[in-house]
């Protein structure tokens, strides 16, 4: 297995009115070469953050990427000059984001984007790309490509948009795809359809993905290994089995509970998590979960938060209690 990121403590953090938000407080995990990770937590606790922070798509100010590195096949992405990251973003790096909208541009054709990224990325001449375009739209299943890549993005289906991006995101055989809540925007059919479509666009292809949801079950399905995050940190990693086996924080548990489980019998009770996730301005020294877990002790209240606790294989957990198969 060859790695191809490696992100190492990456803090990000925002300057607001009320104080200084710690988005993304201390994250490290590495991708291999046509892996797929996932990446699970609520809103809020700082995913897309650490996503966006890695291509420097964060508006500065007010965020700052306070610390870390970012190794993509060698090089840290975090201190790259700009022209070079912009040569990686959606070249060897894409994005597929939650809602279509926010990346497609309105007043331009889907032949023109997808032409353009080809012409830029890929020296592609006008005609090749067109070409191109069409069979990558083919290949996601837009009906009547040869048509439709006239159209502007707002003559397409929520789930449609999605498709274009997918085309777009694999049209210049990226190294890495980042999907941040791909489908969270959908209804559920589509949903599940364009996961698999996702899915088997980067099995193809060989690329390496990181999965952002906020739904474990979806990130069971497709990745191998998972990260979960919360208030900015990650909580747990390991494969898919090892936390589904045998998931170690108070929060997977969590939220193993609120999403149907696959094969699950049917009825059975799903049980959200109480509470809210924290504010991210002033977080307490001790663990940031604790006010929801139902696992705490006394010492939970004493102890400061503390460091990935290694538990074996590929699995750590940032929790000094040991409740595995109490699940
Ligand atoms: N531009 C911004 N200004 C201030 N705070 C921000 C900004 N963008 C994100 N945040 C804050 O950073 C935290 C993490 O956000 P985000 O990564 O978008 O969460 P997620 O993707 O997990 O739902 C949130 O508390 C959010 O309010
Ligand atoms: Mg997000």
């Amino acid at each position: 297995m060859t790695m191809l990121l490696k992100v190492e403590d990456l803090k990000t953090e925002f300057k607001t009115e009320r104080g200084i938000v710690k988005a993304v407080d201390g994250v490290s995990y590495d991708v291999n070469e046509g892996e797929i990770i996932g990446l699970v937590g609520e809103s809020g606790c700082g995913k897309s953050v650490s996503q966006l922070s890695l291509l420097r798509l964060i508006p500065i100010p007010p965020g700052r990427i306070v610390d870390g590195r970012a190794f993509f096949e060698g090089e840290d992405l975090l201190c790259m000059k700009d022209e070079k990251i912009r040569s990686v973003r959606g070249r060897k790096i894409a994005m597929i984001f939650q809602e279509p909208m926010t990346s497609l541009n309105p007043a331009l054709t889907i032949c023109r984007q997808m032409t353009e990224m080809l012409e830029l990325h890929l020296k592609m001449d006008l005609k090749t790309a067109k070409e191109r375009s069409i069979e990558l739209l083919e290949k996601v299943g837009i009906p009547d490509a040869k048509r439709r890549i006239y159209d502007y993005p707002h003559q397409f289906s929520g789930g449609m948009r999605q498709r274009v991006m997918v085309a777009m995101a694999i049209s210049c055989n990226p190294k890495l795809i980042i999907a941040d809540e791909p489908t969270t925007a959908l209804d559920a059919t589509i949903q599940a359809q364009l996961l698999e479509l996702i899915n088997q666009m980067v099995q193809q292809s060989h690329t390496a993905m990181v999965l952002v949801t906020h739904n474990l079950g979806v990130v069971a399905r497709y990745a191998q290994r998972i990260n979960v995050m919360y208030a900015g940190r990650i909580v747990e990693a390991g494969t898919v089995d090892e936390i589904w086996e045998q998931p170690a924080h108070p929060y997977t548990i969590g939220l193993l509970q609120s999403v149907p489980k696959l094969g699950a019998q049917a009825g059975k009770k799903l049980v959200p998590i109480q509470g809210l996730p924290p504010n991210l301005i002033n977080l307490p020294p001790t663990c940031p979960f604790l006010p929801r877990c139902r696992y705490k002790s006394r010492e939970c209240y004493r102890e400061p938060w503390g460091e990935l606790r290694h538990l074996g294989g590929r699995h750590y957990v940032r929790c000094h209690l040991d409740i595995r198969g109490e699940l």
